[in-house]
């Protein structure tokens, strides 16, 4: 087992490599009662039982689960079963289940224990590190949430031989993600034909979690964990959701390199590697010509409501991060054409 600890408000350990059954019974050996928040897969697929002391709530499959209704339903099993402050909530499933059992928690009471146990590949080396949490608005994704880290963070790597290959290629978008802001070694690894999930996935971690313990309310290191994902949230939406997170964001890797070659002399091999890199995973590396003033206009949107600025993060090199402000919308219209089709 590797562990490799976050610092939030509170240190906390990632441990990679457990047997996610045993940390459950250990978890609630801890506490006088557990509510164990996982989609209804997870909780037939391993015939999960209530005890006194273990409660479930079963949540719709993806990003439906992340709504105020489902909440709102969490806090009413919370309320009948009765969970207390010294007791504890497990989230069990992908990002979007993280998210939810986290905000239940910090909400229920004014914030109890929680742990995440992740078992999509995103949501190990992504969502279910470095303490955000949180729901859907009818206005934008992720836009009710709040930062509250869990008491651990347990990565069962068996998780793996369970998911889909698309769901799989979708997660490694993260992490080849942290081996272009800060591990060469990533990269490296990538491209072995027998692939180590254990080493990069704990790289990943690793690279997450010294970026989240620097900053962990986000106030500008953070923002390069959002590498590819300024233009990748808006090719998401646009997609109307059909396409992964991790699909969209290889996508806009691919357009934040070829925005750092014109606007960080980013060399062309390192472009050529991210094009190489995704194409590998069976990752999409392009979007139609045609969504340029759809993606602009739903950029422009984003940027309002969040109240936020046009930020893009871009590479110097391999492992350098940079901040492009206010790019204009020629020098985004001439970069999209290099990952137009
Ligand atoms: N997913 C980016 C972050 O956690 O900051």
């Amino acid at each position: 087992m590797k562990i490799i600890n976050v610092k939030g408000e509170h240190r906390y350990p990632v441990k990679v490599g457990v047997n996610w059954t045993n940390e459950v019974k250990a978890i609630s050996s801890i506490h006088n009662k557990v509510l164990i928040i996982a989609p209804k897969s997870i909780v037939s697929k391993y015939k999960l039982k209530e005890s006194s002391g273990v409660k479930f709530f079963t949540t719709p499959e993806g990003e439906n689960q992340k709504n105020i209704n489902v909440l709102d339903k969490v806090w009413s099993k919370c309320a009948a079963e009765g969970i207390a402050r010294a007791d504890a909530i497990i989230g069990i499933g992908g990002g979007a289940t993280t998210d939810l059992a986290g905000f239940a928690a910090s909400s229920w009471l004014r914030g109890i224990s929680w742990y995440a146990i992740p078992t999509s590949l995103a949501g190990m080396v992504d969502a279910a590190v470095g303490g955000k949490t949180g729901i859907n608005a009818r206005s934008g994704k992720n836009l009710i949430g709040s930062f509250y880290s869990p008491t651990e963070v347990l990565i069962d790597l068996a998780f793996l031989n369970t998911l889909p290959k698309r769901d799989l290629s979708a997660g490694m978008a993260e992490v080849l993600k942290c081996g272009f802001i800060a591990d060469y070694k990533i990269l490296n690894l990538a491209q072995d034909d027998d692939l180590d999930y254990q080493q990069l996935i704990t790289r990943a971690i690793k690279v997450k979690a010294d970026v989240v313990s620097k900053d962990f309310k986000e106030s500008k290191l953070r923002e390069i964990l959002n590498y590819g994902h300024t233009l990748g949230h808006a090719i998401e939406k646009n997609s109307g959701y059909k396409l992964r997170h991790g699909e969209a964001v290889s996508i806009g890797m691919v357009f934040a390199a070829e925005l750092s070659r014109k606007l960080s002399g980013l060399s062309d091999d390192a472009v050529l590697l991210h094009r190489e890199l995704l194409r590998n995973f069976d990752l999409p590396i392009s979007y139609p010509i045609n969504k340029f003033k759809p993606l602009l206009a739903l950029l422009a949107k984003d940027k309002k409501v969040r109240n936020s600025k046009l930020r893009f993060i871009g590479i110097s090199k391999i492992g350098k991060p940079v901040w492009f402000d206010d790019v204009s919308p020629s020098t985004l219209s001439k970069v999209y054409e290099r990952i137009a089709k």
